[in-house]
């Protein structure tokens, strides 16, 4: 039941990369965000450097969400496989897992080149302003993704501490 409920989010995710990944002809500034209190930044917990941060820290199901990546792609990748695991914030195990095989097909079908080159360089910010699909996941997340190509090389590991703030349908629909 849980998994039904959390899979949206799961797809949110997968949707902010792979526009993250589609996006190239937006180029902003590389600098990130000093760390600020309204900034979330994403921990790499892989070998490959990639830099991910968004504002506001905590995402309002009403609100919109700014993302900036900087990120150069370390190996060609032609398609490959992808995990996800989703952890209530702190917790040891995962109470979701997702993993699946990509090819050139499916990387087309989001719009994203392929093959992508090694040295590739995405640097850009976006704006996701539609999140209602976090409407009914009001609470505090770990989100661990990674990739690797067909050859089994690392593409990024980044674990993302989510906030949703809940979202109150009063009577005078605040
Ligand atoms: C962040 O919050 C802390 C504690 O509330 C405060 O001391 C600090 O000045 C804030 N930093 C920024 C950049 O706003
Ligand atoms: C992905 O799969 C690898 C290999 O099975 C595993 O070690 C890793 O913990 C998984 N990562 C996530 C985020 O599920
Ligand atoms: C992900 O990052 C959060 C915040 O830094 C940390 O508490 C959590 O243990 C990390 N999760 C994993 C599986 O490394």
């Amino acid at each position: 039941m849980v998994e039904k409920i959390i899979l949206p989010l799961f797809l949110l995710l997968t949707v902010i990369y792979l526009q993250c990944m589609a996006h190239k002809g937006n180029i902003v500034d590389m600098s990130m965000d000093n760390a600020d209190n309204n900034t979330g930044v994403a921990v790499n917990c892989g070998k490959v450097d990639i830099l991910l941060s968004w504002t506001p820290k905590e995402l309002s199901p009403s609100g919109e969400v700014k993302i900036k990546l900087s990120y150069i792609v370390p190996f060609s990748i032609d398609g490959g496989f992808f995990n996800a695991s989703l952890y209530f914030h702190g917790d040891d195990s995962p109470f979701l897992g997702y993993a699946d095989n990509f090819d050139c097909d499916t990387m087309k079908q989001y719009g994203i080149q392929c093959p992508i080159k090694k040295g590739l360089r995405f640097t850009f910010t976006k704006a996701i302003s539609n999140l209602h699909v976090l409407t009914s996941y009001p609470g505090y997340y770990d989100a661990i993704v990674q990739v690797w190509n067909s050859q089994n090389d690392e593409m990024f590991c980044v674990n993302l501490t989510l906030k949703v703030l809940e979202v109150y349908n009063g009577p005078d629909g605040y």
